[in-house]
């Protein structure tokens, strides 16, 4: 047993809170509530309202505006002086702190440039950033106007930003010179030029806020005749008149956030501004147990749904300060980076993936960087993102001087499905399991026919009874179709999470892997279909498959299968390098794509259909049969040729490249 066991009978206390938050009668009582928390313009007498069949909206006659709550109220109660923002750049090594005050001052005037800008309730704004204040600064000025941020992580290539600016349709990109990568910096601006000429044309004004050390500018890029304006954030911000927060519905939407789903095309998950705060703010206070004043560090990026919710949202919401960290747990410059952190700040609560926790294990499996630093002002780490494998649970609890907690959640939810709310009560911690339902969430498991398995510890399809509590989507943008497709409908009544996964007798979720074509490395949500995609883009590539294997360290990585067309002459390993780059030039480096195998045959079903699965377990090492309805058992020998060394197989292996 770890170092650090939570154990109690506090489940009594969990499964009242729980029962009272999802029975008919009590939830609405219990949310609004819970929506005190929140300083409304109008508060909310109803708590949710059915819209149509599995479309809810929470506190439907409430009025609020998200920046007011992240800021103004906490100087109008005196707290103006506190430190909002902690900025820490591993990379330039610039640390800086931002009181609320500051903050609220930035924010406005930022608010303000927006506007001068055409920017009103309902636009949308695209905010490509890197880890810099100015990214929160970005994010909560469209909240103060009502404008609709939609923010693309640096990790993408030009064309999934252009994508994204089709689907959204912004009038204003919020951008920098760059972002800092290890080794390497990474330009912005050539990009979202690239992306903009890709794209229909609806941007009108491109701000910059310009990095010294990473080259390009507004200025470079002003002037062509192209109807577009390039603006300096700098100069912008300095003449700006601020702008108050207005007044927004609960349920206008906040932002609009891009997450892979079975196709290529990212789905836009729009958040509410009423529901998403007071989840949000009761969230800080039950699940991680912190407020005003505690220093909260989730380490991820605002590109993502953690940074969105952790880096930027809920901390400020209740009064805390968010650590902004633009840097790796390794490397930058060693395995102790992430100690030094929280030593520096006092950060109460640490928040990142399992990956960055295994990174700091393969460098210094003794913890002996952690020797060097004083963690006593550390209470939780919580890691969510993918699973929290038992092995490097159990690694982090033996070794840290606090509870480690394991939590699920998905983009379309914005905050915890299943967690140890350790502001309830400290329950007792199951190595690879996420524990239980977070109030609000009424979560079952479901065969596929949507019936519920009663058998403890059967994986099934983990799905969650409508209405979803407040904070999660509203749906996708611009397509009510489309939201209902990918999750009403395969089981009414439910929302389909993608996930699978079990119960076991003392009611613990084991969340297991994804049911879809999603997967996950490094922390990062990627679409294999996109990735397949890409690859059939190349001429000489008659068909592909890309799965996720089993990566030590990410967790999963993306693993491509491809044939040749018939008479295409290209040296294996030239194709493999060209692949590789055209995922990254069409993804983007995030993809993390290395892995090609070049094979004669995919193996398939007798009716066409790729054996994935399959051809995954042989991938992993793991035992397999051979399905009765393959077309070729054959085929099955060769890749497991090819991909486990033995490259007798003629031309055949896997080609691991470094781009
Ligand atoms: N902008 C541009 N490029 C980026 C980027 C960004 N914001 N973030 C990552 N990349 C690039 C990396 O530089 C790398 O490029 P390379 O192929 O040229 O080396 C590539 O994308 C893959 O990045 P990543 O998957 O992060 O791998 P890594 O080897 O650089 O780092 C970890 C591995 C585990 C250290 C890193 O993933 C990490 O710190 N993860 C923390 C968890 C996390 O942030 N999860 C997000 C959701 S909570
Ligand atoms: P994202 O939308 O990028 O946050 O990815 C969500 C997906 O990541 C989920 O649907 C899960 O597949 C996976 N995931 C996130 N957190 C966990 C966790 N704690 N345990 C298991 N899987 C997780």
């Amino acid at each position: 047993m770890g170092r650090f066991t939570m154990t109690s009978d506090n489940t009594v206390g969990y499964h009242e809170t729980w029962q009272r938050s999802i029975d008919t009668d009590t939830r609405a009582g219990f949310w609004l509530e819970a929506a005190q928390a929140v300083d409304w313009i109008t508060p909310p007498r109803v708590a949710l309202q059915e819209r149509s069949p599995g479309t809810w909206r929470w506190f439907p006659d409430g009025e609020l505006n998200t920046s007011y709550n992240a800021l103004d109220r906490h100087v109008l109660a005196g707290r103006g002086e506190q430190t909002a923002v902690i900025y820490d750049s591993a990379m330039s090594g610039t640390r800086i702190r931002i009181s609320y005050l500051e903050l609220l001052g930035r924010v406005s005037r930022f608010a303000g440039v927006l506007r001068e800008n055409g920017v009103g309730t309902g636009d949308r704004v695209i905010v490509y950033l890197p880890m810099i204040p100015e990214a929160i600064v970005a994010m909560l000025a469209c909240a103060r106007i009502g404008a609709v941020h939609s923010v693309v992580f640096g990790g993408f290539a030009a064309s999934e930003l252009a994508v994204r600016i089709d689907d959204a349709r912004p009038t204003v990109i919020v951008t920098a010179s760059g972002g800092l990568e290890p080794g390497r910096a990474v330009e912005y601006l050539p990009l979202v030029q690239r992306a903009m000429a890709q794209s229909a044309g609806s941007v009108r004004t491109v701000i910059v806020r310009d990095r010294e050390m990473i080259p390009g500018s507004a200025a470079d890029y002003a002037g062509a005749d192209d109807g577009v304006a390039w603006l300096d954030w700098a100069i912008e911000e300095a003449k700006a008149t601020p702008a108050d927060p207005v007044a927004l519905r609960s349920e206008d939407p906040l932002y609009i956030l891009y997450t892979s789903g079975t196709t290529g095309n990212p789905k836009g998950i729009v958040r509410d501004n009423g529901g998403h705060a007071v989840a949000l703010a009761w969230s800080m206070r039950n699940i991680y147990a912190a407020g005003i004043g505690d220093v909260f560090w989730a380490a991820s990026d605002v590109g993502w749904v953690v940074g969105h919710s952790y880096i930027v949202y809920a901390p400020l919401l209740v009064g805390a300060t968010t650590v902004i960290y633009e840097g790796k747990p390794i490397g930058t410059p060693d395995a102790g980076a992430f100690w030094r952190v929280i030593e520096e700040y006092k950060v109460k609560v640490l928040f990142t993936a399992p990956t960055a926790i295994r990174a700091i294990r393969r460098v210094d499996p003794e913890l002996r960087e952690l020797e060097k630093y004083d963690l006593s002002s550390l209470h939780g780490l919580f890691l969510a993102g993918e699973r929290l494998d038992p092995e490097t649970y159990h690694w982090a609890n033996d070794g840290l001087h606090c509870p480690v907690v394991d939590h699920w959640w998905q983009t379309e939810t914005g905050w915890a499905i299943c967690a140890n709310p350790r502001g309830i009560a400290e329950l007792e911690t199951k190595p690879g399991s996420a524990t239980f339902p977070v109030p609000g969430y009424d979560v079952v498991i479901l065969d596929s026919k949507g019936k519920p398995v009663t058998r403890v510890g059967k994986d099934g399809n983990i799905a969650i009874r409508l209405p979803l509590p407040p904070g999660n989507l509203l749906g996708i943008w611009g397509s009510e179709e489309r939201f209902a497709s990918a999750y009403l409908t395969a089981f009414p009544g439910f929302y389909a999470t993608g996930d699978s996964g079990h119960f076991d007798d003392d009611g613990y979720l084991y969340v297991m892997g994804r049911t879809d074509d999603v997967i996950n490395v490094a922390g990062h949500r990627l679409s294999t279909g996109s990735l397949e995609e890409v690859l059939t883009l190349h001429p000489a590539v008659a068909e592909c498959a890309v799965l996720g294997v089993h990566d030590p360290l990410k967790g999963q990585r993306a693993a491509g299968f491809v044939t040749l067309k018939a008479g295409a002459s290209i040296d294996h390993d030239t194709l493999a390098t060209e692949l590789v780059a055209l995922v990254r030039e069409h993804v983007g480096p995030v993809a993390a794509f290395r892995d090609v195998t070049i094979l004669d045959r995919l193996p398939k079903t007798r009716s066409g259909k790729i054996l994935r699965k399959t051809i995954r377990q042989i991938v992993d090492g793991e035992p397999y049969t051979v399905p009765p309805t393959i077309e070729d058992p054959s085929t099955l020998d060769a890749l497991a040729l090819a991909v486990h060394g033995a490259t007798a197989h003629g031309a055949a292996g896997t080609h691991q490249v470094t781009p």
